[in-house]
């Protein structure tokens, strides 16, 4: 049995943030005139934020200087961060925790790999930082996802084999960097929006420790 990587995203896998960055980045887009959906928010899902503005400005067809850009791009952030004030355990997704344990029970390596500058103090808000053997985020890794770097380096930094890797992800863009990688990609979401995923479950409810197991044994 080889040694597993067990590699999370966190932007709506572990905690419920991804409504939070809907929010501030429809917060702009309407300051803008721009119509920006739930659909049109499913790509910006584990994009960076820099990359996700691009795809609200191509949207609304607005060619925006430089200046523009890190001015919104300041703004979607303090927002985004303003709704984090308050934030604790509760945020944590249903289902969470127990698998966590479970992997730690387990001795089993776990990761972050997200594309969010902000990662480090929502585990730490969140209390949860201690589960995770290696971190990487948006201020590690160049290339955002569909690109697999920040999965590679999470293996990379637990010494295992991109083929025994597991992600958990709750974006298309992180599904196919996962692929990308020769990992093995689990959706967390709908089927409709994660079909490319080797796996999926609507939430972490829905997927038992059996589960687990059996990627353990892989
Ligand atoms: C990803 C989110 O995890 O992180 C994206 O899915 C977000 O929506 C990206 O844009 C970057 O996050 P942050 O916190 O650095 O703006
Ligand atoms: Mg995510």
């Amino acid at each position: 049995m080889n040694k597993k990587a067990f590699i999370f995203d966190l932007d709506g896998v572990i905690v419920d943030t991804a409504k939070y960055h809907f929010m501030a980045w429809q917060k702009i887009a309407q300051e803008l005139g721009i119509e920006f959906t739930p659909e049109h928010n499913e790509d910006l899902k584990g994009v960076s934020r820099v990359r996700s503005l691009d795809i609200i400005l191509e949207l609304g067809k607005i060619n925006a200087s430089q200046e523009y850009k890190n001015k919104w791009l300041i703004q979607k952030n303090e927002d985004y961060l303003s709704y984090l004030v308050n934030m604790d355990q509760s945020e944590i997704l249903p289902g969470v925790l127990p698998i966590l344990q479970f992997l730690k029970e387990k001795n089993q390596a776990i990761a972050l790999g997200s594309a969010s500058k902000n990662a480090r103090p929502i585990l730490e808000k969140t209390g949860i930082i201690h589960y995770f053997d290696a971190i990487v985020d948006g201020n590690d890794v160049t290339k955002a996802k569909p690109d697999p770097e920040v999965f590679l380096e999470a293996a990379k930094l637990l010494n295992v084999a991109p083929e025994n890797a597991i992600v958990f992800e709750d974006s298309i863009a992180g599904i196919q960097a996962a692929n990308v990688a020769n990992m093995t990609s689990v959706g967390i979401g709908e089927e409709t929006i994660l079909y490319e995923a080797k796996y999926i479950f609507k939430n972490f409810m829905y997927m038992d420790t059996s589960f687990i197991e059996t990627m353990i044994k892989k």
